[in-house]
C-alpha cells in the first residue's frame, strides 16, 4: 500500500470520452472503460459515494471530415455513433451513472467558464500562426484536413498536427509536400496568417511539477509521459478554424469562423455531465459541486496512453488556472490491445485501414457479457501491450471461470441442494482443512480488494480464481460424494463450508461479471447491494458473513456455458476477414 494514504469521502470515476465518430471497439473496452467499472461497481459494493461518468467526445476534425466524406451533417454522424456507443457500454455492463454529450447546450456554458476564467487570469494570449489554407475552398485546413509527409521520419500520410507513425506533434507549416484532404479539392493548399488563442502553459510548469512529485504511486508509463510534457511546455494552441465546437468566448472579430479546440472543451465534459447528471439525477443542480470542488472527492481517470499528456498535464493545468477545483489523484493510463493474427502467427495493432478490430456490438451479437469481460481483464494491458488471442480466449474462459469457479459453485450447490433439502446444511465439528477454508475466504476476498484499491486488475481477478483453485482442492480433499454414503454429519460439514465459499465467489465476482453475479446471488437468495452517490452499506463485507444453516437455496443452473472451439474458429475466421466491425 501507498506510505500516506489520503483518505477521501467520495470517489469521483471518469473513462475518456470516446469520439462520436466510429463503434467502440473491444480495444478501448480493455483500456479505459471496464477497468473504470470493475473499480466503480467495487467501490459501490463497499458502499463508498462514488459516481462514475463518461460520455461522447463530439466535436473535432474528424468528425467534420466524416460528414464531410459521406455526405451528411456532422450533427448526423454524432447523434448515430453517440446512440450506438451508448447502447455497446450499456450491453456490456459498463455502469456510467451518466452517459453525457458534449455537444449539449450546457457544455457550452461550462467550457466558456473556463476559458473566461482562464483568460481573466491572464493565462491566455493570442498569437498569428502560418496555416494551411485552401484557395479553391476559401479556408484553413485544421488538422487532418491537410495530409502530407512528416518532418521527423518521413511517413507520407501525417496529420497536419500530428503523425500517427511515430507520435510526432508539430507546427503546420513544418509539414512537408501538403496536400488537401478533402473530397474534391485539388488544390495545393497555401500558408497564411491567422491569429488564435493560446494557453499559456509553461507558467503551470512549478504547479505541475510539485503536483506529480506528490504522486509517486502512479504507472511509470504515466509518471513518464508526464514528466516528459511538464518539462518542455510551450504554449498551447487552444481554438482552431472550424465552425463545429464551442464559440470562443471573446468580442473580437477574429474570432469569427473560429472555435474551440475539441481537447480543450473534451474533459471539461467531464464537469458538463456531472451537472447535467445533478439536475437529471441527483436532483439538484448544485450537486456537482461536492464532486468537483471539494478537496475529500478523489478524482480517477481512465484512460489510454494516447490520452495521458490531455489528463495528467493540460487539464490538471486548465482545473489549476480556475477557482476551487480538485485534480485527479490518479491517472490510470492503460497501454494498448493488440490482436493476435492467426495466419502470420504475429501481433498486430488495432486499425481501421488494417479492418481488424472487434467491435462491441459485433462482439456481444456471438458472446456473453461475461465471457468478454473475463478474458478482457485477464488479459487488461496494464503495464505492457497485451493481444486479444480466440484460442487464449476460449481456453482461459472455460479453463478458469468455467472449470474452476463455475464447476465448483455447480458442485456444491448440485450436492446440497439434493442431499439437504435445498438448503445451507448444519455445522458440526470442524476439522483443520474446513478452518482452513474458511479462512482463506477472507484471505482472498482480501487479496482481491488490495490489487482493486492498486488499480491491478489482473492481479485481482487473478486472486479471485485462486479462490475457486483452493476450494476446488478443499472440495476433492473431503470428498463429500464419499462421505455421504457413512457420514451426513461430516458431510453436511463439508458442504456448509463450501456453501460459504460459494457467497464470497458471488460478491467477489460482482465487480468483474455483472450478470453472472445477479444470477448466482439470485440462486442463494442474497442482495448484492451497497453504495452509490450517496454510500450506502459495505455489501463487500457482507460477504464474510456466513449463511445460517437452514438458508435457502435455489437449484443450481450453468452460470458460466462453455465456449465450443468450432464456434470460436468460425467467429475467429470471420474476424480475420475483417467482418467483427
Ligand atoms: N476522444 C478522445 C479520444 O478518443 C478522448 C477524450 S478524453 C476527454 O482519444 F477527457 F478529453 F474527454
Ligand atoms: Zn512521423
Amino acid at each position: 500500500m501507498n506510505a500516506e494514504v489520503k483518505q477521501f469521502e467520495r470517489t469521483l470515476v471518469t473513462s475518456a470520452l470516446p469520439y462520436a465518430n466510429g463503434y467502440i471497439h473491444l480495444g478501448h473496452i480493455a483500456g479505459a472503460y471496464l477497468p473504470a467499472d470493475i473499480y466503480v461497481r467495487y467501490k459501490r459494493l463497499r458502499g463508498d459515494k462514488v459516481i462514475y461518468i463518461g460520455g461522447s467526445d463530439e466535436y473535432g476534425v474528424p468528425i467534420t471530415l466524416t460528414a464531410l466524406k459521406e455526405g451528411i451533417t456532422p450533427q448526423e454522424v454524432i447523434d448515430r455513433y453517440h446512440t450506438a456507443n451508448a447502447e455497446s457500454f450499456k450491453a456490456l455492463g459498463i455502469s456510467y451513472d451518466i452517459y453525457g454529450r458534449t455537444s449539449w447546450p450546457l457544455h457550452v456554458d461550462t467550457t466558456q467558464q473556463f476559458f473566461r476564467k482562464l483568460d481573466q487570469e491572464g493565462f491566455i494570449h493570442t498569437e498569428s500562426v502560418e496555416l494551411w489554407y485552401s484557395p479553391q475552398l476559401e479556408r484553413f485546413l485544421p488538422d487532418r484536413y491537410v495530409k502530407g509527409t512528416c518532418p521527423k521520419c518521413g511517413y507520407t500520410d501525417a496529420n497536419g498536427d500530428e503523425c500517427e507513425a511515430c507520435g510526432a506533434q508539430y507546427a503546420a507549416q513544418e509539414l512537408l509536400a501538403p496536400r488537401a484532404n478533402v473530397p474534391g479539392d485539388t488544390s495545393s493548399p497555401v500558408l497564411r496568417q491567422s491569429r488564435h488563442w493560446f494557453l499559456d502553459l509553461p507558467r503551470f510548469a512549478e504547479k505541475l511539477k510539485a503536483w506529480l512529485d506528490g504522486h509517486p504511486e502512479w504507472r511509470a508509463n504515466v509518471k513518464g509521459i508526464a514528466y516528459g510534457w511538464v518539462n518542455d511546455l510551450r504554449p498551447r494552441c487552444i481554438t482552431r478554424d472550424t465552425d463545429w465546437g464551442v464559440p470562443i468566448p471573446v468580442e473580437d472579430e477574429d474570432a469569427a469562423g473560429k472555435r474551440i479546440y475539441v481537447w480543450f472543451d473534451a474533459p471539461i465534459g467531464y464537469v458538463t455531465n456531472t451537472r447535467q447528471w445533478s439536475m437529471e439525477v441527483a436532483g439538484d443542480e448544485n450537486a456537482w459541486k461536492r464532486w468537483w470542488k471539494d478537496p475529500g472527492t478523489r478524482m480517477i481517470h481512465f484512460i489510454g496512453k494516447d490520452n495521458v499528456p490531455f489528463h495528467a498535464v493540460i487539464f490538471p493545468a486548465m482545473l489549476m488556472g480556475q477557482e476551487d477545483y480538485i485534480l485527479p489523484d490518479h491517472v490510470v493510463g492503460n497501454e494498448y490491445l493488440n490482436i493476435f493474427n492467426r495466419k502470420t502467427g504475429q501481433s498486430e495493432k488495432g486499425s481501421k485501414s488494417r479492418g481488424n478490430m472487434i467491435s462491441v456490438r459485433w462482439a456481444l451479437e456471438h458472446l456473453s457479457v461475461d465471457a468478454l469481460r473475463y478474458y478482457l481483464c485477464a488479459i487488461a494491458p496494464e503495464s505492457k501491450d497485451s493481444d486479444f488471442d480466440w484460442d487464449e480466449f476460449m481456453n482461459r474462459y472455460n479453463g478458469e471461470l468455467c472449470d474452476v469457479v463455475g464447476n465448483f459453485i455447480h458442485r456444491s450447490m448440485t450436492m446440497t441442494v439434493k442431499n439437504f433439502d435445498g438448503s445451507v446444511p448444519a455445522v458440526g465439528l470442524l476439522e483443520a482443512e474446513d478452518v482452513a477454508m474458511l479462512d482463506a475466504i477472507a484471505e482472498q476476498m482480501d487479496a482481491v480488494a488490495d490489487a482493486l484499491e492498486m488499480f491491478r486488475f489482473r492481479q485481482a481477478l487473478e486472486r479471485y480464481i485462486e479462490l475457486g483453485r483452493k476450494a476446488n482442492v478443499y472440495f476433492d480433499a473431503m470428498q463429500p460424494w464419499v462421505t455421504r454414503k457413512t457420514d451426513m454429519e461430516r458431510t453436511g460439514t463439508t458442504l456448509h463450508v463450501c456453501c460459504q465459499v460459494v457467497k464470497a465467489l458471488c460478491y467477489g465476482m460482482a465487480p468483474f461479471l455483472p450478470e453472472g453475479a445477479a444470477k448466482l446471488a439470485s440462486l442463494l437468495n442474497l442482495r448484492l447491494s451497497g453504495g452509490g452517490p450517496d454510500g450506502g452499506p459495505d455489501a463487500w463485507r457482507e460477504a464474510l458473513v456466513r449463511l445460517e444453516s437452514g438458508w435457502k437455496l435455489e437449484s443450481p443452473q450453468v452460470l458460466f456455458p462453455k465456449l465450443d472451439p468450432d464456434r470460436i474458429a468460425e467467429l475467429a475466421q470471420m474476424h480475420l476477414e475483417g467482418q467483427a466491425f
